[in-house]
């Protein structure tokens, strides 16, 4: 088993800096030692850059930073592609979460040429559904899943060769929503599992629903991690911290799950920010949580919880 580990020091979508720093964190903090302990065959494909770039304005005047972003979006699309070729499970570190607009339109093209669906696990505090005309913010890391579904607004982006179907987006975690980003939730068909919908069922009916139909699809399954899924007592080192998050507890059991089910295929980790961090723990959260995706358990048990 192979996996590949690339790095994207993107913070232009965020509105704080520090994101940048987010590969090297997730480095320092062991993650390929990690991965190879638990048997995996690992390999450090680096950090990817972008050139430097001349402005680009939009008619929505709070966005800032659009050139660089598309930059990066451009870059992590063609890297992204790539990786999922070469390699049996790429792992990409963030950078802001405007990446996951790149990583999964490549993801995408990948599976398209698989003749496979694209499935994908969105676990954040937020939906990321802004388009570039409803953004308030102006922060390109609201906006991902709205231009990977292929909603319209996005000419500025890179041109989308594959788009994903909204019907196979599963999220949980969410507890910040826009009403723009609502509407568009109601009109998608988006599988929205909101902090309320966890503590009243727990994680796992949903997961578990959720990954029989990417199973009887023969899909496969990316998961997009978000820092501020988790609950800013345990994870703090995120410039977009939303009170009441997902437990160590939840998040390892989410984890776990989809190791046993065997159908993830690649997984962002985005939103470390390193400089709010406190002695590295956050680092070594995401670290630990990735473990428990690639195998690390406490007991080996004859049955599994998938
Ligand atoms: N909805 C808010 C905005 O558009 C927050 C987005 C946070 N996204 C993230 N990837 N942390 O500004
Ligand atoms: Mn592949
Ligand atoms: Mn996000
Ligand atoms: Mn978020």
């Amino acid at each position: 088993r192979s996996c590949s580990i690339l790095g994207a020091p993107i913070q232009t979508g965020a509105s704080q800096p520090g994101c940048l720093m987010g590969p090297a964190s997730l480095r320092t903090a062991g993650l390929g030692k990690t991965l190879a302990d638990l048997g995996w065959s690992v390999r450090d494909l680096g950090d990817l850059s972008i050139a430097p770039q001349q402005a680009l304005s939009h008619a929505n005047a709070a966005i800032h930073d659009l050139a660089e972003t598309r930059a990066w979006i451009e870059v992590l699309a063609s890297a992204a592609f790539y990786a999922a070729r070469d390699h049996d499970f790429p792992i990409f570190m963030g950078g802001d979460h405007s990446m996951a607009a790149g990583t999964v339109a490549g993801l995408a093209r990948h599976a398209a040429g698989q003749g496979r669906p694209l499935f994908i696990l969105w676990l954040d505090a937020h939906p990321d559904l802004h388009t570039l005309a409803t953004t308030e913010s102006g922060n390109l890391h609201g906006t991902p899943v709205a231009y990977f579904t292929g909603e319209p607004g996005f000419d500025i982006y890179p041109p989308l060769s594959h788009a994903v179907d909204p019907r196979n987006i599963c999220m949980m975690g969410i507890r910040s929503v826009d009403p723009a980003e609502h509407e568009l939730i109601l009109r998608s068909g988006i599988e929205v599992h909101d902090m309320r919908a966890i503590d009243e069922t727990g994680v796992l009916p949903p997961l578990r629903a959720f990954l029989e139909r990417v199973r009887a699809a023969n899909g496969m399954l990316h998961l997009s991690f978000d820092v501020d899924f988790l609950d800013p007592d345990i994870a703090p080192a995120v410039g977009t911290t939303v009170p009441g998050g997902a437990t160590f507890r939840e998040a390892h059991l989410i984890m776990e799950t989809l190791c046993d089910s065997g159908l993830v295929t690649s997984l962002d980790l985005v939103e470390l920010n390193p400089f709010l961090d406190e002695r590295g723990r956050t680092a070594k959260l995401m670290c630990d949580l990735t473990a428990s995706l690639f195998g690390r358990r406490v007991l080996d048990r004859m049955t599994r919880s998938y």
